[in-house]
């Protein structure tokens, strides 16, 4: 499991002599990636303006992925990406409402990618995410190709005890393609990547 080297909030990353910090626009970030999991939050006001443009190059990314996966037959839709504070505070407390383990799925307010508008939820039809999506052509498609327009699977199979989540063939995380062609074999979590805890 992850050796996580922590002191006072900072954490020594694997490869290079560097610390998690705060970024000027209120993200922790670690080696140029803005991180941000069960254990490094965003504040109520971040929006994904305060890093526009990061946001932007992934619109672009994901656009490009997008045509390529049609040319090659397969459909890709948005089914979630930006989501504010207040309405992963909703969301989170619909969830609890309906299910015990909703820490396993959701992220609380402040602590959900989705707040970054990095994190794309996708699917092969306009519906809701499903957990099926990882027998569909559409997910062994981004398996082979996602990493060359800079996502990652964000979470991965057999990685909860790292990640802090289950497995979502779903959900990918722009992260710019230095980082998704060293993260492409999708084994690696970006909290292993980067040596960052939960
Ligand atoms: N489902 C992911 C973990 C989120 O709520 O951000
Ligand atoms: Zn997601």
């Amino acid at each position: 499991s992850i050796i996580c080297i922590e002191a006072k909030g900072k954490v020594k990353a694997k490869a290079k002599k560097t610390y998690i910090t705060k970024n000027s626009s209120g993200a922790y970030n670690v080696l140029g990636t803005i991180v941000v999991n069960k254990k490094y939050g965003l504040s109520k006001d971040y929006t994904y303006k305060n890093n526009k443009q990061m946001f932007d190059k992934a619109t672009n990314a994901f656009n490009k992925m997008q045509q390529d996966a049609q040319k090659d037959g397969i459909n890709l839709y948005i089914i979630s990406r930006y989501r504010s504070y207040s309405l992963q505070k909703w969301l989170y407390a619909k969830y609890k409402s309906e299910s015990k383990d909703v820490d396993t799925f959701s992220a609380k307010a402040g602590y959900s990618e989705h707040q970054t508008g990095l994190a794309f939820d996708l699917n092969d039809s306009k519906t809701s995410v499903r957990d099926s999506f990882e027998f569909t052509d559409a997910y062994k498609w981004l398996k082979e190709n996602a990493y060359k327009y800079g996502f990652i699977l964000r979470y991965p199979k057999g990685k909860s005890d790292i990640t802090g989540y289950k497995f979502e063939p779903w959900h990918y995380r722009y992260v710019g393609t230095e980082l998704s062609y060293k993260l492409k074999d999708q084994t690696t979590t970006l909290e292993e990547y980067l040596n960052i805890c939960k």
